[in-house]
């Protein structure tokens, strides 16, 4: 029995047959079970489920836990039972012989692709107070994780910021942007990213950039969820840049997140308004951290800071010198060994770390 694999639930042969077919072209192999008895115990681990109709008219069927990647396969139009079936099941899309084939070996080569070793960790990024520093230090922490051989997606939810590739001096990258990335499914391969996104070249790992546009609106939710999961289930840490008003989009990350990172200037206004956001995200984040960086004009010490919001302290920097001329010229890089490139670290090995207890 393997988690790694796509479950397979199909009774009609003639659908069983081509999806073996399928499947060995895509180079992914299959767990197939001769009924929802024997589903039931890997419905829930596997990456994605393909049923078939006839499976779904068994009266258990109802009784299986709601997951998303459920794909029903068929090589008949439906009836109304079955749709009605498929819906109750929570199936999200339904894929048609022969005319789908080509996204049936998307979604198992997407499968297929995916490291067996570890999945990716999702980090949110905040600014405890508007010009905090959430987006540089959001791009810093990829950086740095691209700079140690990992793979790193840095996702922009700020539709306002202007977007993150301008942070990279990535402006004119070639690749798309939030509101030209749709999503149709609920579930994208990050492969089809990975090839459609600007992929901003790190040391020896991988950064790819989902940056919000000059204009246009930010993702959806369905449409940001579909995203981090694609990175998560390639392997990859996947940073996202939040804006301070959470919408929709922003929420889902919040439920997806490993982490979220508040940075927070160690100033008293600063201080006071990171409180009321740490207060907001405590009940849905599963993890809050805070990141105090200088400078602090009145010398407030960090500890001082975190006792006052209340919070786990991450990291603590000094204020990165030559900053603000370097993003102004677009010729932002992490400097080793400085405040930036120290505070990202220390903000990587917590949710690593972390990731590894839980796993
Ligand atoms: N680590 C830092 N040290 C010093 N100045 C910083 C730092 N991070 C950000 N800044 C300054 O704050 C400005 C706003 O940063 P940005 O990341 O865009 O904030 P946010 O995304 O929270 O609105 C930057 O242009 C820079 O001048
Ligand atoms: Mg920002």
């Amino acid at each position: 029995m393997s988690n790694s694999r796509p479950l397979v639930a199909v009774s009609a042969e003639s659908v069983l047959d081509e999806i073996v077919r399928i499947a060995a072209a895509a180079g992914c192999e299959l767990d197939c079970v001769p009924d929802l008895i024997a589903a039931r115990t890997r419905w829930t681990r596997a990456p994605l489920v393909l049923v078939d109709a006839a499976m779904l008219s068994d009266d258990d069927a109802g009784q299986l836990p709601k997951r998303g990647g459920v794909v029903l396969v068929t090589d008949q139009p439906l009836d109304v039972v079955s749709w009605e079936a498929a819906y109750a099941a929570g199936v999200e899309r339904v894929l048609s012989l022969p005319d789908a084939e080509s996204e049936l070996v998307d979604l198992l080569a997407d499968v297929a692709e995916e490291p067996a070793a570890g999945k990716g960790t999702v980090l949110g990024v905040i600014g405890g107070r508007g010009g905090a520093g959430a987006s540089v230090f959001a791009a810093s922490v990829a950086i740095a994780h691209a700079d140690e051989g990992g793979d790193a997606l840095l996702v922009d939810f700020d539709a306002l910021s202007g977007g993150i590739d301008l942070v990279l001096g990535a402006e004119q990258a070639a690749g798309l942007r939030w509101p030209d990335v749709t999503v149709r499914s609920g579930r994208v391969s990050m492969s089809a990213l990975r090839d459609a996104l600007p992929d901003v070249a790190g040391g020896d790992g991988r950064l790819v950039v989902l940056s919000c546009g000059r204009s246009g609106d930010g993702p959806a939710p369905e449409a940001a969820a579909a995203v981090i999961e694609a990175g998560v289930r390639s392997g990859y840490t996947v940073v996202c840049d939040l804006p301070r008003e959470l919408g929709p989009a922003g929420w889902q990350v919040v439920d997806l997140a490993d982490l979220i990172a508040v940075i927070v200037p160690a100033e008293v206004r600063a201080s006071a308004s990171a409180y009321r956001l740490v207060e907001r995200l405590r009940h849905r984040a599963r993890r809050v951290g805070l990141v105090v960086r200088g400078p602090s004009p009145d010398a407030l010490p960090a500890d001082a800071v975190a006792d006052v919001i209340g919070g786990e302290l991450l990291t603590v920097m000094r204020a990165e010198p030559r900053l603000a001329s370097a993003l102004e010229r677009g010729e932002f890089r992490l400097r080793r060994g400085g405040p930036l490139a120290g505070g990202a670290t220390d903000v990587l090995a917590a949710l690593h770390d972390d990731a590894k207890v839980a796993a």
